[in-house]
């Protein structure tokens, strides 16, 4: 880490696929480091994962909060703010951020929607696109904003949709575009480029 390098925090609440693929992208040329990795789940798989790369993680438990957004929130940016993050990567996080949360970071956070959006804000991308007979899916990475999966687009990537697709099998061929879109998008965002890309 150098005083060049913007400094990257992730937001994760599961395995954290995506945060790897960030997190092993962020080497060599790349205009940016992780600093932080971020969870609403203290048994988040993605955190140990983290720590193994030598990056700081932490956790904040939403349940802990029964609903009380600002609170959970308000402890959210303990961790988040004194890592001091250039930019922040919601990377498979599932907690719905507040209008207050988001315009703190307006223009500096990143997240990986699965679906081609607009198309599809929200849950259940791949069976929805498989009730509506589309014959091309796949993931999206915007700016955050107050408006849920909304916000400008910054990259996406399409799959086919297969004859005999499942709402998973659908989805693990969306991943793998995933691990591809995001760092992709990361490495321009970092060296100040929004120009949208297609994969
Ligand atoms: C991904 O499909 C992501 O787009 C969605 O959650 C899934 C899990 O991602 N938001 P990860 O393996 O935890 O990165």
């Amino acid at each position: 880490m150098t005083q060049g390098h913007k400094r990257v925090a992730i937001l994760i609440s599961g395995g954290g696929s995506n945060m790897m693929t960030l997190a092993h992208s962020m080497t060599g040329d790349h205009p940016a480091r992780p600093v932080l990795v971020l969870a609403n789940d203290p048994s988040a798989k993605g955190l140990a994962r983290a720590a193994d790369l030598g990056i700081p993680t932490a956790a904040v438990d939403h349940r802990a909060y029964k609903g009380d957004r600002a609170a959970f929130e308000a402890a959210l940016l303990q961790p988040l703010l004194a890592a001091r993050p250039d930019v922040i990567c919601l990377a498979g996080f599932m907690r719905i951020l507040t209008g207050s949360f988001t315009q703190r970071f307006a223009g500096r956070m990143l997240n990986i929607h699965p679906s081609l959006l607009p198309k599809y804000p929200g849950l259940h991308t791949h069976q929805r696109a498989l009730d509506a007979g589309d014959t091309q899916a796949g993931c999206t990475v915007h700016e955050v904003i107050a408006d849920l999966d909304a916000g400008p687009i910054l990259g996406q990537a399409t799959v086919p949709v297969l004859a005999g697709d499942t709402a998973d099998t659908l989805a693990a061929r969306v991943l793998i575009q995933e691990h591809r879109l995001y760092p992709a998008v990361l490495r321009r965002f970092a060296a100040g480029d929004r120009q949208p890309i297609t994969l």
